[in-house]
């Protein structure tokens, strides 16, 4: 062992004293066989050939201190290799010249300077940049105005200048070949403020961003490793960069354009001795982010788990099986002076845009409704940012709208539609809705008002043809058949394999739910009360008769219900994701819960909580939200879920006492814990506690506190006011996921929304 250390001292201490180890003189030339060498150790430039081709050498700057392949940063004459036997030399000419020469007297790079007589050097320095700098410090070349196929960080990456476009990332030809291939990456020639774009030679393949014109705009967000990247675009009116910045330098991080077009964002592993990827465009998980893959007037909703094509409002397919066809009008355009817009809200707006300057918002409306051919339009007031010589972005469209996207940090944008179809396709459903949950409501009553004057449920006959019946009729809201259903507890108990354990799929506060299936196939949830259970005949009804008036897509909902001597049961519609805590604390499933899922989440069991509240019929008090009781669909939707401890209040009652407090420590609103006072903020409380929970990861009575806090409130108030609130993110949300739905660039802010919302 100790034989082995003796050369890498030695080496070390000869690094140490060769002081010119990183620089390059006029009278010390690079030849094949050498390197320069950052100060820190962790670049070189030199020479290499690729794993291909012996014969092939290129003038590069790569990774010094990572085992294992090269990873090349930087190619000097990637179009012009040195042919073996020749040799290369990299030198400092008289004139301050830095040449790649050969032994056959070709140059096949060089940088002019034609300064004469000065002692001008080359540096490589710790940022992977190597500089040609002036003996008075001033800075003649450098290779970070000269990207190849990578941005590296603190690299100031020119967009666009002068309404012109500014650098371009251009692919290798192959994984061994640094010469350009076919893919690049640069701002858009049409509009190179407002988009950038990854090219299949002229052809757009990925547009990465749009970016909505303020004079700056960044976001970070946590990579893989502790590390936090930053990434700022500046535009002055005349120039627009981008750079980003990475919290700890020591981290090797890069974004690079790969030989198959891909733009992504790597960082080193050491653990695995690997690159990992946690930023990628096009993302694997949304084909449909490919350019215009998902046709004319269709869009590609980045907000589903799969993103896929989905039709603008107001169109439908053209082929319902392949969208790449496209969407068509359902009703035709008839041009009118009063023509109707929709909101789109959250787009990524859609590509071929007419980008028309210095508008008010009226004139911007004006400019699109009077033209018949434009088919829609975006706004956006850029005054309050100051500094910008156009206070706004007007932009209209005419004709298709392709490459449109849905995403949660999208812009709004104005879709012309024919009069007619504006407020139409909901109206039958608002009422068919009401008029169904109503014959629901009268029904349960019905039946739970039997169940207590006759003490029992009579047998009746026709109970499958009911619960048939009744599940075809809540696909197709025919309205016809509607009767609730009491169903058999026979029934129930073939559905579960007579409550077989392998049938178990939770544990409620009040019993045990079970999958059910039922003839044909249809799976339901079987809440099954224990017989001790503190839900009583009261909570019951409860539950049965408050479910039944409700209907909202973020409530759970309620197929039918039987009581049968001690049992007490009931039928919801089965949520093969099971409950939320069962993803957020388990360590092997929680990245499923990308931000953006998180971000659903959260917004979903607010609409449920707001509709609970204020929006139906009555106020509902839920007392008990918390992790276990939002149960997840297959598209993650959330559903609040176990009523029985749910309080109705009347119109003019705001608060409530009671002297049984009922509901799970830790989410209990201090008022209500104590004094049992509840209203709609001791949900709220509730809800502000699932939101930590959602975006730390972290148990609220997680028994192992973080980091000596006493619980994560006061975890989550120290952070927030020693402002390191991104601390409290989840590890788990990686990047990747902000980098799918913000684009490569984040113009806009992406974490930032987080982090405000983690305080309020
Ligand atoms: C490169 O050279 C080695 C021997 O030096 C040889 O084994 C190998 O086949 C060569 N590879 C190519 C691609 O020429
Ligand atoms: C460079 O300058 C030195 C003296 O300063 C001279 O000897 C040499 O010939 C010059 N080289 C060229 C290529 O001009
Ligand atoms: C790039 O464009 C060429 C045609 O110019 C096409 O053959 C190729 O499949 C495209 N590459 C990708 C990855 O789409
Ligand atoms: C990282 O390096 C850049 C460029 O040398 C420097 O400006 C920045 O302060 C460094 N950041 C940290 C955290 O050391
Ligand atoms: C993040 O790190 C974990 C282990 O540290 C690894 O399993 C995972 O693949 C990494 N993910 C990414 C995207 O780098
Ligand atoms: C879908 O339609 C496009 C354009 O009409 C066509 O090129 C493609 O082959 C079709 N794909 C399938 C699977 O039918
Ligand atoms: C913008 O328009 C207003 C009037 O509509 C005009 O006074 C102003 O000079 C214009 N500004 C620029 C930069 O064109
Ligand atoms: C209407 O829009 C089309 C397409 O953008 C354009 O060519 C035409 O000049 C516009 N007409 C008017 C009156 O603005």
């Amino acid at each position: 062992m100790v034989m082995h250390y003796i050369p890498i001292f030695f080496l070390l201490f000869l690094t140490f004293f060769c002081k010119s180890d990183d620089q390059l003189t006029h009278a010390k030339p690079l030849t094949h066989s050498d390197t320069l060498i950052s100060k820190g150790g962790g670049f070189a430039l030199g020479f290499f050939s690729p794993a291909s081709s012996n014969t092939s050498l290129y003038l590069g700057i790569w990774y010094h201190s990572i085992p294992g392949p090269r990873t090349i940063v930087w190619v000097a004459n990637r179009d012009n290799p040195i042919t073996v036997p020749s040799s290369p030399m990299l030198a400092i000419t008289n004139s301050s010249d830095l040449v790649l020469s050969d032994s056959q007297g070709s140059t096949p790079w060089a940088v002019k300077n034609t300064i004469i007589g000065t002692g001008v050097t080359a540096v490589l320095l710790d940022t992977r940049n190597l500089v040609l700098q002036h003996p008075n410090g001033k800075i003649l070349w450098q290779s970070f105005d000269h990207p190849t196929d990578t941005v590296l960080a603190n690299m100031k990456f020119l967009v666009s200048c002068k309404a012109k476009v500014g650098m371009r990332l251009v692919a290798w030809k192959g994984p061994d070949d640094p010469s350009s291939g076919d893919f690049s990456c640069s701002a858009d020639p049409s509009s190179p403020d407002l988009q950038f774009v990854t090219w299949n030679k002229t052809e757009p393949y990925c547009r990465l961003t749009e970016w909505s014109g303020k004079p700056v705009s960044g976001g970070s967000y946590l990579t893989n490793t502790s590390s936090i990247l930053t990434q700022t675009a500046v535009n002055s009116g005349d120039e627009f960069c981008f750079t980003y910045t990475v919290s700890d330098n020591s981290t090797f991080m890069h974004m690079t354009l790969d030989y198959t077009g891909k733009l992504k964002y790597l960082s080193w592993n050491s653990h695995a001795s690997s690159w990992a990827i946690f930023g990628e465009h096009p993302s694997p998980s949304a084909p449909c982010e490919l350019y215009a893959s998902c046709g004319p007037f269709s869009y590609c909703d980045f907000t589903q788990i799969t993103p896929a094509c989905q039709c603008l409002d107001g169109f439908e397919p053209v082929d319902s099986i392949n969208f790449s066809k496209g969407c068509q009008r359902k009703q035709a355009l008839k041009c009118s002076k009063q023509s109707q817009f929709v909101p789109l809200y959250e787009m990524k707006i859609p590509d071929k845009f007419l980008h028309i300057r210095n508008r008010s918002l009226d004139e911007c409306v004006a400019e699109c409704s009077r033209n018949c051919s434009c088919t829609a339009y975006a706004y956006s007031d850029l005054s309050s940012t100051g500094a910008m010589a156009d206070p706004s972005r007007c932009l209209v469209w005419s004709g298709e709208l392709i490459d449109a996207g849905k995403s949660t940090y999208g812009a709004n944008m104005y879709l012309r539609v024919a009069d007619s179809s504006v407020n139409k396709k909901s109206s039958s459903v608002q009422i068919v809705l009401p008029i169904i949950a109503f014959l629901l409501l009268l029904t349960c009553i019905a039946l739970v008002g039997m169940y207590k004057y006759r003490g029992k449920w009579r047998k009746k006959e026709n109970k499958k043809k009911l619960m048939l019946g009744y599940f075809s009729t809540s696909k197709e809201l025919e309205g016809k058949n509607t009767e609730f259903p009491s169903v058999s507890f026979q029934d129930i108990l073939s559905a579960t394999n007579l409550f077989a354990d392998s049938n178990l799929v939770g544990r409620g506060g009040f019993g045990k739910v079970y999958k059910g299936t039922f003839g044909g196939g249809y799976e339901v949830a079987v809440k099954r009360l224990s017989q001790n259970s503190r839900q009583g005949i009261v909570e019951f009804k409860n539950e049965v008769v408050l479910i039944a008036k409700l209907q909202h897509k973020n409530l759970v909902r309620l197929l039918g219900c039987c009581i049968h001597e001690d049992e007490k049961l009931l039928i919801y519609e089965y949520l093969p994701n099971k409950s939320l805590d069962a993803y957020l604390f388990d360590g092997a499933r929680k990245h499923v819960l990308d931000w953006f899922t998180r971000f659903k989440i959260i917004k979903g069991i607010a609409r449920g909580l707001l509709y609970l509240h204020q929006d139906s019929r009555l106020t509902i008090i839920h007392r008990d939200l918390k992790a276990s009781n939002i149960l997840l669909d297959t598209e993650m939707t959330p559903k609040i879920s176990d009523f029985g401890m749910a309080r109705i209040f009347g119109a003019n009652q705001n608060q409530a006492n009671t002297n049984r407090v009922v509901g799970t420590y830790g989410y209990m609103s201090p008022e209500y814990a104590m004094r049992g006072a509840f209203s709609v903020k001791s949900d709220t409380y509730s809800f502000g506690v699932l939101l930590l929970e959602i975006v730390s990861g972290l148990k609220i009575s997680s028994p192992q506190l973080i980091n000596n806090f006493s619980s994560l409130i006061t975890y989550a108030w120290t952070l927030w006011e020693d402002e390191k609130a991104t601390e409290l993110v989840d590890s788990s949300i990686v990047a990747i996921h902000f980098m799918k739905f913000c684009g490569a660039f984040m113009w806009d802010s992406c974490v930032f929304k987080i982090i405000p919302m983690i305080g309020h």
